[in-house]
């Protein structure tokens, strides 16, 4: 089996990922929704396992944090393991007042603060944007679980922690519904090499800081999520 800097296959790959920031929520995954699961991947412990859902083979592994991480492991999964379908579930601070602590976010598009686009030299801004198919999978599924989910704009940041207190203000003004670190890479690498992604984001924090959920909280939070993109990587495999 191929292997990669970052990648060394102990099973195989399914053409639909799930994409947590976190390799233990992959690892939580796996032991909660996959049947007959195997290992696939543990160099740098970035977690991927390949199971069985509801009838179908997937596939889950974690990106690490920010758009360098999510960026090298989106571009082996798709450009030598064949991988097709890559459907996030992170984390997000939303911006806007009405988006509330828990909420899942549907990222439509990716607007950024990063460099990685300058790579493809393009003679102007690029609007990373979602999948159709997955988005409309998503959204379908969303509807048939009576999930609540919001989609817009998000912004992909290089910076947790920024100088400025102010810094997300214009973002704000434009309307984008909350901040996280790997949407824009992950959709201009898709878009790139002819893969799907989507990113599905459940609310952690809100910003600027108004109140901060527990560890345990975070766990339970984030299962509406991951069910809505384990329904969704069902229907597109
Ligand atoms: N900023 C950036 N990324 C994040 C945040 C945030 O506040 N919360 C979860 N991911």
């Amino acid at each position: 089996m191929t292997s990669t800097p970052h990648i060394a296959p102990k099973a195989q790959i399914a053409e639909t990922i799930l994409l947590p920031g976190d390799p233990l929520r992959a690892k939580f995954i796996r032991e909660n929704y996959f049947t007959d699961a195997a290992e696939f991947n543990s160099v740098r412990n970035m977690l991927g396992y390949t199971g069985r859902y509801k009838g179908k083979t997937l596939s889950v592994m974690g990106t690490g944090m920010g758009m360098p991480s999510i960026g090298i492991y989106s571009y082996e999964l798709i450009n030598f393991f064949g991988v097709k379908n890559l459907i996030r579930t992170g984390s997000c601070g939303a911006l806007q007042e009405n988006v509330r602590l828990f909420d899942i976010i549907l990222a439509l598009a990716a607007s950024t603060d990063s460099a990685y686009g300058a790579q493809f030299l393009l003679p102007g801004q690029y609007a990373p944007c979602a999948s159709w198919k997955l988005l409309n999978a998503c959204a379908s599924c969303a509807a048939r679980l009576g999930a609540a989910v919001r989609a817009g704009n998000i912004l992909s940041s290089d910076r947790f922690y920024d100088d400025s207190a102010e810094a997300a203000l214009p973002w704000k003004k434009m309307g984008v519904l909350a901040i996280e670190m790997e949407t824009a890479a992950l959709y201009m690498n898709a878009a790139r090499h002819g893969a799907n992604a989507l990113s599905i984001l459940t609310v952690s924090d809100l910003i600027p800081a108004r109140g901060e959920i527990s560890a345990k909280e975070r766990e339970t939070a984030f299962s509406g999520m991951i069910e809505l993109a384990l329904e969704t990587a069902v229907e597109v495999s």
